[in-house]
């Protein structure tokens, strides 16, 4: 990686270019375009998100559901009349897309000025790949030539300072039947935990006062320690900041991890629990390995553990074969557990996995149905649960300025909900404590107090 980033240090040398990633997808993703934007700023290029001024586009792409590609593709598309502005503009696609050989083939044959792609296990030789198109002027498709190691020290251009985002692991070997992750990331592969310790402790000195370690599912950590053991080590870490962590697979929950969160003094709490669906039958033709008992048992022992924890979850509604008591039976969790937020996603065929070949895909017009359904019954769940935090003084960590109001500030509270309040000093990135006055159901209104 590093000879490939001097090669074109020097090339760009003196040319004042610049280069923008475009990020689609999960956090997950968002993390890589920090590494891409790391990298491009190693290689001499200014780093900007105007697309229109780069010298070098990267679109990083998600796969997860058929809307997440088109969006892609047509953003792509759009880059056209910008190759033909400037001669040298060079567009690389990257990201969980071209992880895909009838997507790469699509872009070779279709998009003439994507000039090359890569895939996300390959990340580290964008360098080298991006090296090959300037010298050789030929276009490249590299796909199936990722070794599926980790490479450590590649430069990260951080987003934001407040909050982070810390890969753990990469990878999946679970094979949901819906999802594509585990074809296009490859198989699970953890950090050794030292580099994660280290890189929490650079970002927190750097001052980050939110920190998310990332993986597709962090319980089955590997890294010369169990997923517990490196929350407890984390908590030994000084500053005043939140732990968050995604995402956790129900199957893997230990009771040892619901003990070293309740003991830390820096993990957040709040924990997010794809439960996917509430029914046995399809949770078992979803290949999730657990069962609608088991996922209870588990909401119940987070509250033991601690009784003030936010819940949150992931929801895939119309996954084929689902009759209306299955769907009654995802609402029916939902009633019980009462979680403070869900994301919720209509099922999307995704080819190559297992789900999109069965039979009884659902209509649409009855996916969407459900989805009515279900975010109404949500509604009045997260309405209700932020109308008894009126009155209550919440920990808000400041986003920024809210655009409609120049006065009105954004934050998170601990379980990650929105929340609005009035402020005559810039307190982004900084801890405020805002007695809450007004609740909806997306997000919570107060009054700033005084320290
Ligand atoms: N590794 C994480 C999730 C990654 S994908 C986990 O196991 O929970 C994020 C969410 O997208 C999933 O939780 C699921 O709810 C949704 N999703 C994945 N594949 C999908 C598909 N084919 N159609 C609709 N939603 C999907
Ligand atoms: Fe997809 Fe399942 Fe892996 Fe999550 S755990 S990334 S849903 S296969
Ligand atoms: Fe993330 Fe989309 Fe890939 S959700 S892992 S970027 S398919």
């Amino acid at each position: 990686m590093n000879e490939y980033i001097q090669a074109i240090r020097q090339r760009n040398e003196g040319q004042n270019r610049r280069a923008c990633v475009v990020t689609f997808g999960c956090q997950q993703n968002e993390a890589d375009s920090e590494k891409l934007r790391g990298m491009a700023a190693a290689m001499g290029y200014a780093v900007t998100d105007t697309p229109a001024e780069a010298d070098l586009i990267v679109v990083n792409t998600c796969a997860i559901r058929e809307h997440a590609e088109q969006k892609a593709l047509s953003t792509i598309g759009q880059f056209k009349h910008l190759k033909a502005k400037n001669g040298n503009l060079i567009i690389g696609v990257c990201g969980c897309m071209t992880a895909q050989k009838r997507r790469v083939d699509e872009l070779k044959n279709s998009y003439p000025y994507v000039d090359f792609t890569f895939e996300p296990s390959a990340l580290d030789r964008f360098p080298e790949y991006l090296c090959e198109v300037m010298d050789s002027r030929r276009r490249a498709f590299h796909i199936g030539e990722a070794a599926g190691s980790i490479r450590e020290g590649v430069p990260i251009l951080r987003s934001e300072s407040a909050k982070a985002w810390v890969s753990i692991m990469y990878g999946c070997n679970n094979f949901c039947s819906y999802c594509i992750v585990p074809y296009v990331r490859d198989r699970e592969r953890s950090r050794e935990y030292q580099y994660v310790i280290d890189e929490v402790k650079e970002v927190v000195a750097a001052g980050a006062k939110d920190v998310t370690l990332l993986g597709q599912n962090v319980n089955s950590f590997a890294g010369g320690c169990s997923f517990a053991e490196l929350i407890e080590k984390l908590s030994e870490v000084d500053g005043d900041f939140r732990l968050r962590f995604m995402t956790s697979h129900p199957k893997d929950v230990s009771d040892a991890l619901i003990a070293a969160m309740a003991k830390s003094k820096n993990a957040a709490r709040h924990f997010h629990l794809p439960l996917q669906s509430g029914s046995d039958e399809i949770l078992h033709a979803m290949n999730r390995h657990y069962d609608r008992a088991h996922y209870l048992s588990i909401v119940e022992k987070l509250r033991a553990a601690m009784p003030d924890i936010a819940l949150t979850t992931d929801i895939i509604v119309g996954f084929p074969g689902e009759t209306d008591a299955d769907f009654e039976a995802t609402l029916d969790i939902l009633r019980r557990v009462r979680f403070d937020m869900i994301y919720s996603f209509i099922y999307s065929p995704r080819a190559g996995t297992p789900a999109a070949k069965m039979e009884n895909q659902i209509p649409e017009e009855i996916k969407s149905a459900r989805m009515q359904k279900l975010l109404a019954v949500q509604d009045e769940i997260s309405l209700e649960i932020n109308q008894s935090l009126v009155g209550k003084a919440l920990r808000v960590l400041v986003d920024g300025k809210s655009k409609n109001d120049a006065n009105t500030y954004a934050g998170r509270s601990e379980a990650g909900k929105l929340v609005h309040f009035k402020s005559e000093a810039d307190l982004s990135g900084r801890f405020a404590t805002v007695r809450i006055t007004r609740a909806e159901p997306f997000c919570l209104h107060g009054e700033l107090q005084e320290k």
